[in-house]
């Protein structure tokens, strides 16, 4: 069976109008735009006006993301969301987004905090492969500040709302999600958590008293796992994939804050030009930043057809999450060397294979120095198209 790869074939995004700016904040809790700006980088953020919901939110971002792949609601397979901060407890935010959108199809919530979308992608990515369905919509999405204490520094000065979605379709040439690494430690879940709302405390005027019903957080704990994960989920991601950081067009980092991004790109040491930052003007919009970015990287032109955008995020739980995506439809060369005649030689191979793109050409060098068949599940496609035309191939056939 041909190898299947969900490649993005839509995108979108949606911020509500209303603008927050750190002037605006020194009006309602002692902070400055001289501190916020400093310690996070952030200068502004959006916030949703009362009508607006994170169901409204997600639906805007998706029928963008659905123009773009030229589908309908009614053509999705799956629809996944993910969002910590949904509609109501029950009914699951997912589904109130598939009956808005008009779709029929299955839809799910994840919540893995700012890791979600990338969690979501990953999930959606593997209906894909496996060939359960074909178009899935992944949504990342956050109505954050209604669950933000607006009288507590230490927390209301970073977060926004927003919304970002990409529509994953099948390809059966390498694109799209290349590799993922998802990972998890619950041991300072506490340190990021909304204490007072769910089956741990029962709900009464105490809870609200403390204000638990509210987003609490241990800045500098987070702070610490997240300049730990970030290069450690990068560097995994991209074994995973057979890469180096020199094969990355574009690092778009969770937009929690521009100083845990300086740092671990220092440790990866990778060009600050080949890193994606809108941070300053939206703050830290959770599940929804890492799609908001994506989908603005490629609007401004940061994102050109067959680059290899590395997605990597920390979060609640707390988590982290990254994931290697080839943008477009990169491998028509490849097709190309597929419909040719058998090529025996291998020093032409190897020239064919160099022209084409980048990814190819990690595959094929990979190919072709591991003779034996260690089939990741990238290289298949490669294996069962050119490895037929190689010289031990012909000697086994014989
Ligand atoms: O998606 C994951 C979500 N979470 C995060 O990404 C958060 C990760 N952590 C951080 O980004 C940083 O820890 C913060 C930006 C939250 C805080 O920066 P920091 O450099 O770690 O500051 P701090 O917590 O060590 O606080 C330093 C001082 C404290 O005052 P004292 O105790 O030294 O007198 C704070 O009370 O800054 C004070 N402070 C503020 N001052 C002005 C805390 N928040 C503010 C504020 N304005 N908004």
């Amino acid at each position: 069976m041909n190898m299947r790869y969900s490649k993005i074939s839509g995108w979108g995004k949606y911020v509500p109008e209303k603008v927050l700016t750190n002037f605006d904040l020194e009006k309602m809790v002692d902070t400055s735009d001289e501190w916020i700006t400093q310690r996070t980088g952030i200068k502004a953020r959006r916030i949703a006006a009362d009508d607006e919901t994170t169901s409204t939110m997600a639906v805007a971002a998706a029928h963008k993301a659905l123009d773009v792949a030229k589908l309908t609601p009614t053509d999705l397979d799956l629809i996944i969301v993910s969002t910590s901060s949904p509609d109501h407890l029950v009914p699951i935010v997912s589904s109130t987004v598939q009956h808005q959108l008009g779709a029929t199809c299955p839809a799910f919530t994840v919540v893995t905090g700012c890791t979600g979308f990338v969690y979501g992608l990953a999930t959606g990515h593997q209906f894909i492969a496996t060939g359960a369905y074909d178009n899935v919509l992944v949504i990342g999405v956050e109505l954050i500040s209604r669950f933000v204490d607006w009288t507590d520094r230490n927390t209301c000065v970073l977060f926004g709302d927003g919304a970002g979605a990409v529509v994953l379709t099948p390809s059966n040439t390498p694109t799209g999600v290349k590799a993922i690494d998802l990972g998890s430690d619950g041991a300072k879940g506490m340190s990021l958590a909304v204490p007072g709302l769910g089956t741990a405390m029962k709900l009464d005027h105490d809870v609200i008293d403390r204000g638990d019903h509210y987003l609490k957080m241990d800045g500098r704990t987070v702070f610490k796992f997240a300049t730990r994960v970030m290069p450690q989920s990068t560097l995994k991601v991209l074994e995973n994939a057979g890469m180096t950081i020199d094969d990355i067009d574009l690092l778009i980092p969770h937009q929690a804050n521009a100083r845990i991004v300086d740092l671990a790109v220092r440790r990866l040491g990778i060009s600050p030009d080949k890193v994606f930052l809108n941070l300053q003007k939206y703050g830290n919009t959770s599940a929804a930043s890492i799609p908001l970015a994506l989908v603005e990287a490629y609007e401004e032109g940061r994102i050109k057809e067959g680059d290899h955008v590395c997605m990597v995020s920390f979060g609640a739980g707390l988590t982290w999450a990254s994931a290697i995506v080839q943008w477009g439809q990169p491998l028509g060369d490849s097709a190309e060397i597929m419909d040719e005649d058998l090529i025996w030689d291998i020093d032409a191979l190897r020239r064919k294979l160099a022209r084409a793109s980048t990814g190819v050409r990690v595959k094929a060098r990979t190919l072709m120095e591991e003779t034996s068949y260690k089939a990741s599940s990238l290289m298949l496609p490669l294996y069962t198209s050119v490895g037929r035309r190689l010289p031990w191939s012909k000697k086994k056939e014989k």
